[in-house]
């Protein structure tokens, strides 16, 4: 769907976020012809930038961060672009925003906040003070990035204060693992078709693993990892989101409201995680690879995790003693995030076989090589009733021939349009921030060493022994060979 026309104005324009993703999202709708030809892009920042100094960065990001750069295509965007030089808590600088709003004309405004979440509470208000939050005769709608908050109390807080400014419908609150494709896909699988969605609980699901493995480390954001850790970074968020994309219900209408109500009966009925359903892992050196507590910006006793695996319960009917084993970490083995759904054997297995039947499984890859891999047993072929294990394989790129939008595309275009069910909402955020908040502060306020792993690996052996308590082992990414 088209965007109706706006002004796009992104707070913290000069950044890494908007270099990398914001910028090439922008550029990558507008070749498909999904920005509006009228929409206009503000960045906002403290440089003392003209628009050509603007211009000019946004391109040398642009031939960095996109593939196939056109020419062309960027001389289109170009004059579209403008700079207001500026600080994010002041007065001034927000009265001349709203004067070259004003000057560009349009009725709808998208401001965005790629700026570090201490700012966000400010931009906020001065938004309001500029009346930037009223949009006459149009809309004004906030887009703010993750973390939302540090903890439960400053997460209620920031809701206050910018609710005090902005409607609900006006807030766009991002995760951007809830715009991947297979994320999206999750519902399509469950509630468009009749085969998955009967089997989809706890009579036929034994277990489900849910794996998010970066090879990276900290990639000189040491000091912003020493304030977040695993746990705040992406358990919070990307990982109580895919585990809600999985358990929640039906919802009746596929719409912002009733998909946000769900997951957060989901987020409701969760364990808020305790330490010993938890294991929280550090890296440390491997040959070349640096440990954690070497990377530039860390303390050199830092316990902060960064890996972490819990086990997480779910208590209402359809899910009760269906365990949820999440794990993730950086500078593990591979990129991979995939879930995993463990079906239960059948109850009577006629055969004499040689080997024990493996139990089926059902996993979702969300990256890389999005898609979905159905593993059965078959029966080999000849004299015998040999089973070997097959696999029934989806592959996004092999079968739609084009590449998957990135996330950040998805999110700008749904801001635009005003579609809200792949943002979080207020109660949505918090609720997360309850589950993982015990951990967090008894955590904090231990002495206890992480369970260190060797950089490259596939993390703590503990992380391990957490599944062997329950009779299990994790299940291996593939990268879609499974
Ligand atoms: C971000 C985290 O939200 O997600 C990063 O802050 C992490 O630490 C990233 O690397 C992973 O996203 P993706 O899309 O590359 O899997």
């Amino acid at each position: 769907m088209n965007a109706p026309e706006c002004s796009f104005i992104i707070f913290g324009i000069s950044g890494d976020l908007a270099a990398r993703k914001l910028l090439p999202a922008l550029y990558n709708l507008h070749r498909r012809g999904e920005l509006n030809p009228q929409s206009r892009i503000v960045g906002f920042a403290r440089r003392d930038w003209s628009d050509d100094d603007l211009r000019k960065e946004m391109k040398a990001a642009l031939q960095k961060y996109t593939a196939n750069f056109d020419e062309d295509a960027w001389n289109e965007l170009a004059p579209r672009l403008s700079f207001v030089k500026g600080a994010y808590n002041d007065v001034e600088s927000f009265m001349s925003l709203a004067q070259h709003l004003q000057e560009l004309a349009l009725p709808n405004y998208v401001f965005y906040t790629a700026t570090p979440p201490g700012t966000y509470e400010g931009i906020a208000r001065q938004l309001g003070a500029a009346k930037l939050n009223l949009a006459p005769g149009g809309w004004s709608r906030l887009v703010i990035e993750k973390p939302f908050g540090h903890d439960l109390k400053s997460a209620k807080e920031l809701n206050e204060k910018v609710l005090e400014i902005f409607n609900e419908s006006q807030i766009y609150r991002i995760d951007h693992y809830l715009a991947k494709e297979t994320a999206q896909n999750l519902a399509a699988l469950r509630f468009a078709n009749a085969l998955f969605e009967p089997i989809w609980r706890r009579d036929y699901v034994d277990h489900v693993m849910i794996t998010m493995a970066e090879p990276m480390g900290v990639e000189g954001r040491g000091g912003f990892y020493e304030e977040t850790g695993v746990l705040r970074d992406v358990f919070q968020n990307h990982l109580l989101q895919l585990v809600a994309l999985v358990a929640t219900e039906p919802p009746a209408r596929f719409d912002a409201g009733s998909v946000r109500d769900e997951k957060v009966k989901v987020f409701r009925a969760m364990n808020c995680l305790k330490p010993e359903q938890t294991v929280i892992g550090q890296y440390t050196r491997n040959g070349e690879l640096k440990g954690y507590r070497e990377e530039e910006g860390v303390d050199p006793a830092s316990r902060q995790g960064t890996f972490a695996a819990a086990v997480f319960k779910i208590d209402n009917w359809r899910w009760a003693g269906v365990p949820f084993f999440v794990r993730s970490g950086k500078r593990l083995k591979q990129k991979a995030s995939e879930i995993v759904l463990h079906l239960k054997k059948p109850p009577h297995i006629p055969f004499e076989l040689k080997q024990p039947l493996h139990a089926d499984r059902l996993i979702l890859r969300l990256v890389p090589n999005e898609g979905i891999t159905v593993r059965f047993n078959a029966k080999s072929p000849g004299q015998n009733s040999d089973m070997q294990r097959v696999s029934l394989d989806f592959y996004y790129d092999r079968q739609f021939k084009r590449p998957n939008p990135d996330a950040y595309e998805t999110l700008i275009l749904d801001a635009m349009i005003g579609d809200a069910t792949l943002f979080m909402r207020a109660d949505e955020v918090e609720a997360q921030w309850r589950i993982v908040e015990p951990l967090l502060s008894s955590w904090e306020s231990s002495k206890e060493e992480p369970a260190f792993y060797a950089a490259g690996s596939w993390g703590p052996h503990e992380a391990d022994d957490l599944l062997a308590r329950h009779g299990l082992r994790w299940h291996t990414p593939t990268n879609g060979d499974a």
